[in-house]
């Protein structure tokens, strides 16, 4: 069966009878009028049918804790809209924490993960009452324990652990092989274990956390992990005597960002880990497991585009031609970070549809601030809107002000509404944190 995370575009994308795309029953034509460009904008019906697919496809398994990794995108209004949805929430910061608490989000329903989550960080998520912390080195299960006991709390934790598992994902992006950054080698958890059960005793363990990569494609590598995790769950409980339930297996699953890409489906994912589970619990004789996943991009990346506004553009003789959108890097620095590409339309109807290869360029003050190499369309000429597809994962949550550019704004639509869920920044939000010491007036 076909999922949402398999679409190119939001899967309400239509052309209308204007010939301009539609999205949720805007018209982007219309959506760029009244909001401008950059203008980021979610589909609230794909957003949601990921999240059904989601829970559809692991029905069949009733000890399943879905949670969402908030650093794909982190809004009050995607937050809110995913705890609708029944998702828990994966956060990595004091930020993200505090945008799901202030979005109405169940605490207990949230995991705080990282490599070096701070003093503050872990004290708030303590006030807060988050429900795990995903228990990353030595050093963070001692500081946990000094604030737990300074809070006369008792904290339930899993402890994160790099499973030594390789997946064929850009090297930034891989997480879980052996000499990552991240977790427990697994040759450490023991020591993990002893110091847990010796001396701090205010840390109570339920389980284990890994997470091997993003944008993965393969699916026995959620088969190997799950493997590896219960394996590791039988042998602590013959060793300690110590039962570990809960097992978070990450995130990952990969999206559709161009016609070449083929992601498997939720379904496929999920029968993948549901097997894998089944056979490793017989082969280790242990219970099952409470699973949990905590998938970002295949979550929110298809629901969401980016729109833009053509302005200058460049023939280089006898080399390539550039078009320039009134944004790039700053609201989307996937493409220049990881060489990640994407598909894009032009949103408006163009009476002359016959096809030329055009460099986008961003317009950052960067030769590498370029949005798309060689693609495809019609003929572009200034005041076109270029709907670049699949931007709802790690384009607004990695955005940053250079060139003291502001970010946009992101709308979300829905049955022919739309409504804004973040402001455009303005100049003055741009000044606002800035001081001029006195002697320097
Ligand atoms: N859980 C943990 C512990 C993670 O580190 C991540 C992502 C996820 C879950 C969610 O993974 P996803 O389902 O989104 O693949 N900025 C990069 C992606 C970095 C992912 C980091 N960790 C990009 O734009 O491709």
């Amino acid at each position: 069966m076909e999922s949402t995370n398999q679409s190119l575009r939001p899967i309400t994308t239509k052309l209308n009878d204007l010939g301009n795309i539609e999205i949720g029953g805007c018209d982007v034509i219309d959506l760029v009028e009244q909001y401008g460009t950059p203008l980021y904008v979610i589909d609230e019906t794909t957003l949601r049918s990921v999240c059904r697919d989601y829970k559809k496809a692991f029905e069949k398994y009733d000890k399943m804790n879905m949670m969402f990794a908030s650093k794909a995108l982190c809004t009050m209004a995607t937050s809110a809209i995913l705890h609708q949805e029944g998702f828990g929430f994966d956060v990595v910061s004091g930020g993200e924490m505090y945008t799901v608490y202030k979005a109405g989000v169940d605490m207990k329903r949230v995991v705080f993960n990282g490599n070096n989550k701070s003093y503050d960080e872990l004290s708030l998520a303590l006030e807060l009452g988050v429900g795990r912390i995903s228990v990353d080195n030595f050093f963070e299960l001692a500081l946990l324990d000094e604030i737990a006991k300074a809070q006369n709390k008792t904290v339930d934790i899993l402890l994160r652990i790099a499973p030594g598992i390789e997946c064929h994902t850009h090297e930034y992006i891989q997480t879980g092989h052996l000499d990552s950054k991240f977790g427990f080698d697994l040759t450490q958890i023991d020591e993990a274990i002893e110091l847990i059960i010796n001396n701090y005793t205010n840390l109570r363990p339920h389980g284990l956390h890994a997470h091997i990569g993003s944008q993965i494609f393969e699916t026995k590598v959620y088969h190997d992990e799950i493997e590896i995790f219960v394996r590791e769950i039988a042998r602590i409980k013959e060793k300690y005597n110590l039962v570990f339930d809960e097992i978070n297996i990450g995130g990952g699953l990969g999206v559709k960002y161009t016609e070449e890409d083929c992601p498997p489906s939720t379904f496929e994912i999920a029968d993948v880990i549901i097997n894998s589970l089944t056979e490793s619990v017989k082969k280790y004789g242990t219970d099952f497991p409470t699973i949990f996943i905590e998938p970002g991009r295949s979550i929110v990346s298809t629901s969401g585009v980016t729109l833009y506004t053509i302005g200058s553009s460049k023939q280089v003789p006898n080399g390539k031609r550039y078009v320039a959108i009134d944004g790039g890097m700053s609201d989307n620095p996937r493409p220049s970070m990881y060489q990640a590409r994407y598909h894009a339309e032009v949103g408006n109807k163009k009476e002359d549809v016959s096809l030329q290869t055009v460099t986008i360029a961003g317009r950052f003050c960067e030769s590498g601030d370029i949005l798309i190499k060689d693609i495809q369309l019609p003929e572009l000429a200034e005041g076109d809107v270029l709907c670049v597809y699949n931007t709802g994962a790690y384009n607004y949550s990695m955005a940053s002000n250079y060139n003291r550019v502001q970010k946009p704004q992101m709308v979300i639509v829905n049955n022919s509404k739309s409504d804004i869920i973040v402001n455009r920044e303005t100049l003055d939000d741009l000044i606002s944190h800035d001081r001029i010491p006195d002697r320097l007036k």
